[in-house]
C-alpha cells in the first residue's frame, strides 16, 4: 500500500470516527467534565500512537536509503539498497539503485581510460629513456674509454671514475624503464615477471617468497597488467610500510577465476588507515577487469597482524570450439 494512502486512510480512520462519536453517544460540555476530558484524551493518544506507528514503518525503508547513500563507495561496488517499504519509498530505493549501477559502469569506463592513458604515456617515456637517454649515455661512455685510453696516466684515474659514474646513471636509467613498463611482462610472460618483481623487492632486510603457479587460465593482456601492477604497488607498499622481514607473492588459480595474493609479517594497516593514491590505485585497476581487492590483515607477524593484499578476478572459461564431437 502507498504511503500516501496509509496515511490519509489513518488520518480519515481518525476525523470520521472523531465526528461519528461526536455525533452519536459522546457529548462534551462547557467547561468540560473530568470523564469527558478523559475519554477525549484517550482517544488522542489512541490516534497519535497509530500515527507514530504508521509513519515509522513507513519511514524506515528511508532512513536505511540515507544510510546506504552515505556509505556508497564507488570503489567498493556491488552494495545496493534493499528494496522495501511503501510503493514509492521503493521505487525511490530502485532508481537509486538503478543510478548506482549506471555511475558505477560510467566510473569502471573512465578510470579504464585514465589508465591505459597512463600506461601509454609510462611506455612512452620508458621508450624515450631506453632510447634517447640511454643510448646518449652508452655514446658518452665510448667515448670516455677512448679518450682514457689516450690519457697519461694522471688523468685516467678521474676518467674511469668518470666512467663508474656515467655506467651507474646508464643501469639507473634501465631499471626505472623496467619499473616504468614491465618489459618482461611482453616478452617471458606474468609469471616470469611476478618472479622478477619478487627478486627485486628482495633486499637484505626483506625476503619475498614467490609460489607462483603454473597452469593458469589464459588471461587477457589487460588483467595481467593488472595483476601485476597491482602486485607491484603492493610490495612497494610492504618495502615503504611495513618493516616487514618477510613477504609472500602467491598466484594461483581459485575456482571462477585467479587470485594474486601479496602478504607481508609487519606492523599491519593500524585502525586508522589512510587510502593513498596507491591502494586507490590498486581498486582502480581492479574494478577495470571486474576483480575483487581486500586489504586486511594477514594475521602474521609477532604480533599477529600484518597485512595481506588479495585481488581475485574472474576469468570466463573458454569454450573449447568442437569439444565434444
Ligand atoms: N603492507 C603495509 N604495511 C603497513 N602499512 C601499510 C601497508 N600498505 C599500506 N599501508 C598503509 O596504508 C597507507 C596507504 O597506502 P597507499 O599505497 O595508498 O599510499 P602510500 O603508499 O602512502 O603512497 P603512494 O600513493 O605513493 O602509494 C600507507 O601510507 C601506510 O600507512
Ligand atoms: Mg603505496
Amino acid at each position: 500500500m502507498s504511503l500516501f494512502v496509509r496515511i490519509f486512510a489513518l488520518n480519515a480512520v481518525g476525523l470520521v470516527a472523531a465526528a461519528a462519536l461526536l455525533l452519536g453517544p459522546v457529548t462534551v460540555s462547557t467547561p468540560v467534565l473530568p470523564g469527558e476530558a478523559l475519554t477525549v484524551l484517550g482517544g488522542l493518544a489512541v490516534l497519535l500512537a497509530v500515527n507514530v506507528l504508521v509513519l515509522r514503518v513507513g519511514l524506515a525503508p528511508l532512513g536505511r536509503l540515507g544510510r546506504a547513500m552515505a556509505d556508497a563507495d564507488l570503489l567498493r561496488p556491488g552494495a545496493r539498497a534493499v528494496v522495501s517499504g511503501p510503493v514509492e519509498t521503493a521505487a525511490l530505493i530502485t532508481t537509486y539503485n538503478a543510478m548506482l549501477d549506471r555511475l558505477e559502469a560510467e566510473r569502471a569506463a573512465s578510470a579504464g581510460r585514465a589508465l591505459s592513458a597512463q600506461e601509454r604515456e609510462r611506455h612512452r617515456v620508458a621508450r624515450e629513456l631506453h632510447d634517447e637517454v640511454g643510448q646518449t649515455l652508452t655514446a658518452v661512455l665510448l667515448q670516455l674509454k677512448r679518450v682514457a685510453d689516450r690519457a697519461p696516466g694522471d688523468l685516467r684515474e678521474e676518467l674511469g671514475q668518470a666512467q663508474e659514474a656515467t655506467r651507474a646513471g646508464l643501469d639507473e636509467i634501465r631499471r626505472i624503464a623496467r619499473r616504468l613498463r614491465p618489459g618482461v611482462l611482453d616478452e617471458l610472460g606474468l609469471l616470469s615477471a611476478l618472479r622478477s618483481l619478487a627478486g627485486e623487492f628482495t633486499t637484505h632486510g626483506l625476503t619475498v617468497r614467490h609460489d607462483l603457479r603454473a597452469g593458469l587460465p589464459p588471461l587477457t593482456e589487460e588483467t595481467e597488467l593488472v595483476l601485476y601492477r597491482v602486485a607491484q604497488e603492493a610490495l612497494t607498499n610492504t618495502a615503504r610500510h611495513s618493516g616487514a622481514d618477510r613477504a609472500e607473492l602467491r598466484l594461483r588459480p581459485v575456482a571462477d577465476g585467479i587470485e594474486v595474493l601479496v602478504r607481508d609479517n609487519g606492523r599491519g594497516l593500524g585502525t586508522a588507515v589512510r587510502e593513498g593514491a596507491g591502494i586507490g590505485g590498486m581498486r582502480e585497476r581492479a574494478l577495470l577487469i571486474g576483480g575483487m581487492l581486500t586489504i586486511g590483515a594477514a594475521g602474521e607477524g609477532a604480533d599477529g597482524v600484518g597485512t595481506a593484499v588479495r585481488l581475485r578476478v574472474p576469468v570466463k572459461p573458454v569454450v573449447l570450439l568442437g569439444a565434444g564431437r
